[in-house]
């Protein structure tokens, strides 16, 4: 069994020794960019640690989880966009340093990229499947963006659409990871779908952690701008919860942020996040996060190998729960 220590290392090493070396290089110098800031690479450290369970020659996938980490890296620079985000991993965003149609197309690029990675050396008997699972998630993903758009401007999102919306854009590629790592390792079909629960379950708690820490996380560590999705009217499932439980004067008064389009940034997210206090939904998302990592964890117990060799996932499972960035 490998530590999560030792398959963050493989996985950095192997990533850092990629070249794109095609021209021209003004497409894929930005690829070569958002992957050496780095990140949690936690989507290939769960690849592997789901092969892990049932087979030591992690090595023999590092394509797949290069194309995992890849893939994720191309929903960030779409994303960013989206978002209007300028900062990611400390540092400025690709649509900053160069500009937004470079972020759209070395985007397109890497999603391609991301296929040739997945399908590079995949058992013959596992390519179908994988790549079927793969092209499913992308779709997912996707779909997951499109609301998390539309959300923006609708004011009457519920928790259970939020969930889904957060199912759609995250949790799928977490929990595909964990498949495709499972199927590879030669687990059983049964084995694979409860790591695909688990990763459904870890991805909403992690989701929720994502937009927790965007209003309350530390600057200094978090790498991305705070108060980003308050900028947006994302309907988090802080917001959800605070248009949900405001007294009337709270209500009006979120609501004229919400409508507003002509403030002060800083001013908007101090105000925001000073009536989230007020109502009280900090803990209430802290909560709900606690709930689904609760879920993943009894996801993981049904997994069918020795409660041993599930330390490494449990352990990450609760570091990702603790986590600052
Ligand atoms: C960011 O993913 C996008 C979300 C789904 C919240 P990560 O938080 O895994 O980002 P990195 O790769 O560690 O930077
Ligand atoms: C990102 O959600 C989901 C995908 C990239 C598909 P967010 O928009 O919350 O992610 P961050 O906060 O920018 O990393
Ligand atoms: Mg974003
Ligand atoms: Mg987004
Ligand atoms: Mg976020």
């Amino acid at each position: 069994m490998f530590k999560f220590s030792e398959l963050l290392e493989l996985i950095n090493t192997h990533i850092a020794s990629l070249t794109f070396s095609r021209k021209p290089q003004g497409l894929y110098a930005p690829v070569s960019y958002v992957l050496s800031l780095g990140g949690k690479r936690i989507r290939p450290v769960l690849m592997l640690m789901a092969y892990n369970l049932y087979k030591e020659d992690v090595k023999s996938i590092l394509n797949q989880t290069t194309g995992i980490e890849v893939y994720h890296n191309y929903t960030l620079l779409h994303d960013d966009l989206m978002d209007q985000a300028d900062r990611r991993r400390g540092k400025a965003t690709v649509h900053k340093v160069w500009n937004e149609n470079t972020a759209i197309l070395s985007g397109d690029a890497m999603l391609v990229l991301a296929y040739q990675f997945m399908a590079a050396d995949c058992p013959s008997s596992s390519l179908k499947k994988v790549t079927d699972l793969f092209s499913l998630t992308a779709l997912e993903i996707c779909e997951g963006q499109q609301y998390d758009m539309e959300f923006e401007t609708r004011n009457d999102v519920t928790e259970a659409e939020y969930i889904e919306m957060i199912r759609l854009k995250t949790s799928v590629l977490l929990a595909a990871s964990l498949k495709i790592g499972a199927w590879l390792g030669g687990a059983s079909e049964e084995d694979a779908a409860r790591l695909y629960d688990f990763g459904m379950n870890l991805g909403v708690a992690f989701q929720l952690k994502d937009d927790w820490l965007d209003v309350y996380g530390n600057p200094e560590v978090f790498g991305k701008n705070i108060g980003g999705d308050i900028l947006c009217n994302k309907k988090t499932y802080l917001l959800i919860q605070a248009l949900k439980h405001a007294n009337e004067e709270q209500s009006r008064q979120l609501q004229q942020w919400l409508d507003a389009t002509e403030y002060e940034p800083t001013e908007k997210i101090a105000a925001v996040k000073s009536l989230y206090d007020e109502i009280g939904v900090n803990r209430m998302c802290l909560q709900k996060i606690e709930e689904y990592t609760a879920l993943a964890a009894k996801s993981l117990e049904e997994v069918d190998v020795p409660a041993s060799a599930k330390v490494e996932l449990k352990d990450l499972m609760n570091q990702l729960m603790k986590r600052e960035v």
